[in-house]
C-alpha cells in the first residue's frame, strides 16, 4: 500500500469508533431524552449520501483541569456542507455527548469556518443547536468564540439566509446565535432557550421554575416571539426545515426556487368573497383568504403561535415566491398592537433583503387603544413596522379585503407609503375612523342641542357612511388603483406580480437608516 494509507485508515476507524462506540453511554442518554445524535440528525436533514464533512480531526489544545487527557476529536460540533433538495447548504450540528456541546475555541472555529464558507459560497447556513454554552474550562476564550460568531451572523444578515433549530439546551451567550438568525425552530420538551437557567433564577427572584417554563419551545413560540416554528419532535423539525429551505433563495442575489406557473392570472376564486363577511365587526380566519391567494392552497406560516392578530407565510402565487401578510380578525378583531406590528416588521424586512415580492392583505381596525399599549411602546414598535414597509424596494401590493382604519391604514403598505399596486374590494371601508366615531367627533355639539338625537345620530352615520366609507373616494384619489371583485383577487395579484416583476428601485445614499428599535 501506498505509504500513509494505512494509518489514515486506522485513524478514519478510530473517528468513527470515538463518536459512536466510545461514547455508546451518551448516546444511549441522548436517545433516552428523545433527541438525535448529531449525525442522525444531519443525515435527516441533507440529501441522502450529500453531506461532506469538514475538520473531523480538529481538537481541542487546552491544557486546562481535566481537558488535557480529554481530547476527542471534532470537539463536539459536527461541521460541512451538503444539499437540500440538491440545493447547497451549509451545517454545523452540535454533539451534545461530547462535553454536552459546549462551545471552546476549537469548537467556535470550526463553526465561523463554516460560516464563512456560507457566504464565500453564497448559501444558507443551517445551525442545529444542542449545547451546554460555553465551555467552563476553556473560560474567556469561549466567549470569545462566540463573539466571532456572532460578528459573522452580523455580516451574513441579508447577505445568506440563516436557519437555527434549537434541539437541546441552547443557555446563556449562545441564546444570541439563534436570535441574530432569520429563522429559528423549535421541539417540545427538549429544546431550551434561556439567557439564565432555572437555579439562577431562583437565586436571583427566590421563584423556582421549570426549563420548560422558563424558556421551553411555547414559551418562545407564544410568548418571547423568540422561536419562529414550534414542532413536536425532531423528524418532524428537520422535515419542515428543508421545506422552509425549499422557499428560499440561496442569497440576496438570486430569487427562491421558481416551479411551474399554475394558471393564477386567469384564476377566479368566488369563495372569497364567502369568507370575507360584508359586515364589518364579523370575525373569519385571513388564513383561509391566504389559501384562496397561494397555489395548491399551501402557506408557511411564521410565527404562528406569537402575536396572531396578524399574519406572516411564505407562499407561490403562479410558481414564484411570495411574503403575505395579513391582519388576523379571529384574534383582538385584527388590530395592530406592539408584537404583531414587530412580527410583521421583522418579516417585511426578511422578504426585502431576499428579494421576495410583498403581498398585504388589510383587514385593520386601526391599533389596540390602551395605556399598556402606550406604556409598552406602541408608538416604537409601530414605527418599525412603518420603517420596515417604507424602505422595502420589493414589489409590494396591497390588498384591502374589508376594513382599514387610520393609522394602522397607512402602515399596512398604503399607497402613500409606497405599495406599487393597491387593490381594493366594492365593500370596503377605507377611512380616518369609523362612522359613529367620526359622527361624534364631528357633531358634538349639535348632538347635544338636538330634539331628537338619536335621529340626527342616525341620518349624519348614513351620511358619512355614503360619503367616505366606500373605496370609490380612495380610487378617485389615486390611492387605490383599482377596485375589483373578490373572486379576481388572486389573479389580480399574479398579474401585479408580473408587472413588477423586473422592479429596481435604488435606495438614498447613506451608511444606513436608523431603523427605531
Ligand atoms: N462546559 C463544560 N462542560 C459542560 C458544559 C459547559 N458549559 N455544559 C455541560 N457540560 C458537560 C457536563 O459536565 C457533562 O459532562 P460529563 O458527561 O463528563 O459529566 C456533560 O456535558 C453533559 O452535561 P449534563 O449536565 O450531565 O447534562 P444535563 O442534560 O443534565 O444538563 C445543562 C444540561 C446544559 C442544563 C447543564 O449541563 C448545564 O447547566 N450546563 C451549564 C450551562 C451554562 O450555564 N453554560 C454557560 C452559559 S454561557
Amino acid at each position: 500500500p501506498r505509504p500513509g494509507m494505512p494509518l489514515l485508515r486506522q485513524r478514519r476507524r478510530e473517528l468513527r469508533g470515538h463518536i459512536v462506540d466510545g461514547k455508546l453511554d451518551a448516546v444511549r442518554r441522548q436517545h433516552s431524552l428523545g433527541k438525535l445524535t448529531a449525525r442522525e440528525r444531519l443525515a435527516l436533514l441533507l440529501d441522502e449520501d450529500s453531506f461532506l464533512e469538514l475538520e473531523p480531526y480538529r481538537r481541542h489544545q487546552a491544557t486546562g483541569p481535566g481537558l488535557a487527557a480529554n481530547r476527542p476529536h471534532t470537539d463536539g460540533v459536527v461541521t460541512g456542507s451538503g444539499t437540500i433538495d440538491g440545493r447547497r447548504v451549509f451545517v454545523y450540528a452540535q454533539d451534545f455527548t461530547l462535553f454536552g456541546g459546549s462551545l471552546g475555541e476549537a469548537h467556535a472555529a470550526k463553526i465561523q469556518k463554516v460560516l464563512d464558507l456560507a457566504v464565500a459560497n453564497g448559501a444558507p447556513v443551517i445551525a442545529l443547536n444542542d449545547s451546554g454554552g460555553a465551555r467552563i474550562q476553556e473560560g474567556v476564550l469561549a466567549l470569545n468564540g462566540y463573539g466571532g460568531i456572532f460578528r459573522r451572523q452580523v455580516e451574513a444578515s441579508g447577505v445568506i439566509p440563516q436557519i437555527s433549530v434549537i434541539l437541546g439546551p441552547c443557555a446563556g451567550g449562545a441564546a444570541y446565535s439563534p436570535a441574530l438568525a432569520d429563522f429559528t425552530f423549535m421541539v417540545r420538551d427538549t429544546a431550551r432557550m434561556y439567557l439564565t437557567g432555572p437555579d439562577v433564577v431562583e437565586a436571583v427572584t427566590g421563584r423556582r421554575v421549570s426549563h420548560e417554563e422558563l424558556g421551553g419551545a411555547d414559551v418562545h413560540g407564544s410568548h418571547s416571539g423568540v422561536a419562529t416554528v414550534v414542532h413536536d419532535d425532531e423528524h418532524e423539525c428537520l422535515a419542515d426545515v428543508r421545506h422552509l429551505v425549499s422557499l428560499l433563495p440561496s442569497n440576496y442575489l438570486e430569487q427562491p426556487p421558481v416551479t411551474a406557473p399554475t394558471g393564477a392570472v386567469e384564476d377566479y376564486r368566488p369563495k372569497l368573497a364567502e369568507i370575507v363577511p360584508s359586515e364589518p365587526n364579523q370575525p373569519y380566519d385571513m388564513r383561509d383568504v391566504f389559501a384562496e391567494i397561494a397555489d395548491d392552497e399551501e402557506f408557511f406560516e411564521l410565527h404562528a403561535g406569537w402575536a396572531r392578530n396578524v399574519l406572516c407565510a411564505l407562499a407561490r402565487v403562479d410558481g414564484r415566491v411570495v411574503g403575505l401578510v395579513g391582519n388576523q380578525p379571529v384574534v383582538f378583531a385584527g388590530v395592530l398592537d406592539g408584537p404583531a406590528s414587530q412580527k410583521a416588521a421583522r418579516f417585511v424586512r426578511f422578504c426585502d433583503a431576499f428579494g421576495i415580492p410583498l403581498v398585504s392583505l388589510v383587514d385593520v381596525p386601526g391599533f389596540l387603544p390602551g395605556v399598556e399599549q402606550e406604556r409598552g411602546g406602541i408608538i416604537r414598535q409601530g414605527a418599525q413596522l412603518l420603517h420596515a414597509y417604507c424602505e422595502a424596494t420589493v414589489p409590494r401590493i396591497q390588498v384591502i379585503v374589508r376594513k382599514a382604519y387610520g393609522g394602522a391604514y397607512i402602515v399596512m403598505d398604503s399607497r402613500s407609503i409606497g405599495c406599487d399596486l393597491s387593490l381594493a374590494w366594492p365593500t370596503n371601508e377605507i377611512a380616518v375612523m369609523g362612522a359613529e366615531g367620526a359622527v361624534n367627533v364631528l357633531h358634538r355639539r349639535d348632538l347635544a342641542a338636538a330634539a331628537d338625537p338619536a335621529a340626527l345620530r342616525a341620518r349624519l352615520v348614513a351620511e358619512y357612511t355614503e360619503e367616505y366609507l366606500n373605496p370609490q373616494y380612495a380610487a378617485e384619489r389615486g390611492l387605490v388603483d383599482d377596485i375589483i371583485d373578490p373572486a379576481e383577487t388572486r389573479a389580480a395579484i399574479a398579474r401585479g406580480l408580473a408587472m413588477l416583476r423586473e422592479k429596481r428601485k435604488p435606495g438614498p445614499a447613506r451608511k444606513h437608516g436608523n431603523l427605531p428599535i
